[in-house]
């Protein structure tokens, strides 16, 4: 009999505004966001295998941070666990082999690690074919990493708690967006652990979500998005990579209508006014000379899905 095979795509995700608070007893910081994801996707090709085991390939399309930041193979892998984690509620088991092919940056603050977990968890339930109940994916999602249930919801959404507590927002349009991608990653809990630091004498107290930013994403306006993107985690990406500096004050020279940090980093993120604009911003960044890769994205894409 042939083995089931599915194909899931699953989109990167940046953070038009990240507000954080001071770390709590569980080691997590809580944190206001709205999350946009932007379709510079991972896709995953699961197939069902009969000796029960869960294995995983990774190919990567060419992009930097390929190289220095190879993702694990085993069981370290947020793919892997999800798979795992699926089998062991569903309480069967089955084995799955994954293909995972990587256009996300590789710890590069647009939630790859945690696009391909939700993907897996989407292709393992379709394999298996459990039908598990969309609100028990979503808490098994927020199980395995803060990122992930916004991965399966995608489009443009509030995330609270951890980041994962997701909540639908008004949005309209769509927007152009310039990824300025780095040579090597930077680790989500080093640049809190940074942010730690930097606010140890007075404990941060979470910015708000501006509500300017809520009104733009209404009215479908980028130049006024543009104007208030945030980012508490900035100054802690940026005393880690100071170079990033330099790479957000070109795209602000060529006329962006808006520059920040993805997330944790140290992707950055331009916003255009289109893809004409979008194109005149990559074409700066790549002959400053500030990024080792720039990419264009357009969001919202949405989550994590079956294609075929
Ligand atoms: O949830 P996730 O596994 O993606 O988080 C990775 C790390 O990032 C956590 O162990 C923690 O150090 C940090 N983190 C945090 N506060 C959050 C999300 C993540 O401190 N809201």
């Amino acid at each position: 009999m042939a083995m089931q095979s599915v194909t899931v795509r699953v989109p990167a995700k940046i953070n038009l505004a990240l507000a954080v608070g001071a770390r709590g007893a569980d080691g997590y910081h809580p944190i206001t966001t709205v999350y946009q994801a932007v379709d510079l996707c991972d896709e995953i090709r699961a197939t069902e295998s009969d000796d029960g085991a869960i294995t995983l390939s990774v190919t990567y399309d060419g992009r930097v941070a390929t190289e220095t930041a190879q993702v694990p193979l085993d069981e370290d892998n947020l793919a892997y666990r999800a798979a795992a984690l699926l089998r062991q509620r569903a309480g069967i088991d089955s084995g799955l082999t994954m293909a995972i092919r990587k256009a996300i940056p590789v710890s590069g603050g647009m939630a790859g690690g945690s696009a391909d977990a939700a993907a897996a968890l989407v292709a393992a339930d379709a394999v298996w074919g459990l039908g598990t109940p969309r609100s028990d994916l979503l808490t098994l999602a927020g199980e395995l990493g803060s990122d992930v249930p916004f991965c399966l919801v995608g489009g443009t959404a509030m995330g609270t708690g951890r980041g994962d507590q997701v909540s639908p927002v008004l949005a309209r349009g769509s927007y152009c967006w310039v990824l300025g991608l780095a040579d090597s990653g930077l680790s989500t809990p080093e640049v809190y652990a940074e942010f730690d630091r930097l606010n140890k004498k007075a404990p941060p107290t979470a910015s708000e979500i501006p509500p300017a930013l809520l009104a733009a994403l209404r009215a479908a306006d980028p130049a006024a998005l543009g104007a208030v993107l945030s980012n508490d985690l900035t100054d802690a990406a940026l005393s880690l990579r100071p170079e990033l500096t330099e790479t957000l004050a070109v795209g602000d020279d060529c006329g962006a209508l808006g520059a920040a940090v993805s997330g944790s980093g140290p992707t950055t993120m331009f916003l255009a006014s289109d893809e004409e604009h979008a194109l005149d911003i990559a074409l700066a960044l790549t002959h400053a000379g500030v990024c080792a890769d720039v990419v264009q994205a357009i969001g919202p894409a949405p989550g994590a899905r079956i294609i075929a």
